[in-house]
Formats: structure tokens, C-alpha cells, sequence
């Protein structure tokens, strides 16, 4: 998932840990996450996994373009999902949760109770929505979707601003600010 900055150390990390890499599952087109130019510095990413291997990268539809843009794949590289799309990796199912708010395609991934929440929930506050294609209010709605998970289900945010890497939602919920406003409008007053 997400293959940035050493991708040829996270080829050979799988590889010593026996897999195969069949695909890539892509959160967001944001540069720390797929590579591509931030700020000035060159991060590796899809391009470069791509010269190793040929595989498909699998995106939310709305995010297709934008991690075109981002990485210059072509678009014929890239699988569009729908939410809710599932893919069997290895013998494990991958629910794809379109997640929107930080950018118009993210997505989070559901797989056996664990969710790879990329940059839309972290265990304390939640991905910015004041950059270019960010929505304040999607992602209120998008936050409200994954707290109507499973409380056991066990959060692994994409950037650790945090002590712990991993939380269950239920604890989530008690310490994180993003899930105290108890309306849309209280909720855009304090995150917008
Ligand atoms: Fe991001």
C-alpha cells in the first residue's frame, strides 16, 4: 500500500518476507504516499515501483487523475474503484471505503478488522482539509462513516502523530478531537 520514499527497500522487504507484490493499493495521490514532486524534492513512488515490476494500482475513481498528475502514470496503469470494491490479495479481502475530505478519492481499506485509514483518520485528529481539493464537509461525512465500524476495529493511519501506530476505533473515539462535535456545523466550525 502506499509506496513511497525507499521503494526499493519496501521490494526487497517483501520479497525477504516471502510475497509477492500483485498490486498496489493507493490511499491518495499526495506525493508522501505515491511519490511524485513535493515542496521542491523528488519523492520516489509508482514511478519507480513500476520499473520494477508491472502491476496494477489500484485507486478510488476520483483519485485516478489526480495520481496521474501527481506521479505521470499513465492512466492505463491504474484500476478505478468504486466504494465497497473488494479484491482477495493472498488470500485476504480488501474492502475499499471511499473516504473523501482530505482529497476527493481517498480511500481507506478494510481488511479483517484492521483499517488502513490513510490520511483520513489518524489516532488523534484527522488529514488536512484546507489543501487544493480538500472538502471540510466531506470529510465530517466521511469521518461519520467510519465511526459506524465495528468499535474493535483496529485503526492504522497513514502518518503515526501519535504515540501508538495502531488503536482500536473505540479508543479512537475517546481520545480523538475529530469525534467530539456532535453536528456537521460544530464539527466545520472547529476543522474547516
Ligand atoms: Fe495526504
Amino acid at each position: 500500500m502506499d509506496p513511497a520514499y525507499g521503494v526499493a527497500d519496501l521490494v526487497s522487504a517483501a520479497e525477504g518476507d516471502g510475497m509477492r507484490i500483485v498490486g498496489v493499493l493507493a490511499t491518495h495521490h499526495h506525493p508522501d504516499h505515491v511519490g511524485g514532486s513535493m515542496m521542491g524534492h523528488s519523492i520516489e513512488g509508482l514511478g519507480e515501483l513500476l520499473g520494477h515490476m508491472s502491476v496494477p494500482v489500484h485507486a478510488h475513481r476520483d483519485e485516478v487523475p489526480l495520481i496521474a498528475r501527481t506521479t505521470g502514470l499513465d492512466l492505463s496503469d491504474m484500476v478505478g474503484h468504486f466504494s465497497g470494491d473488494e479484491l482477495v490479495v493472498g488470500g485476504l479481502e480488501v474492502e475499499m471505503l471511499h473516504t473523501p475530505g482530505h482529497t476527493p478519492g481517498s480511500q481507506c481499506f478494510l481488511v479483517e478488522g484492521m483499517l488502513v485509514a490513510g490520511d483520513t483518520l489518524f489516532l488523534e485528529g484527522c488529514g488536512r482539509t484546507d489543501l487544493p481539493g480538500s472538502d471540510a464537509g466531506a470529510m465530517y461525512d466521511s469521518l461519520q462513516k467510519l465511526a459506524g465500524l465495528p468499535e474493535s476495529t483496529v485503526i492504522y493511519p497513514g502518518h503515526r502523530y501519535s504515540v501508538a501506530s495502531a488503536a482500536t476505533l473505540e479508543a479512537v473515539k475517546e481520545i480523538n478531537m475529530v469525534f467530539k462535535p456532535r453536528t456537521k456545523d460544530a464539527w466545520l466550525t472547529l476543522f474547516r
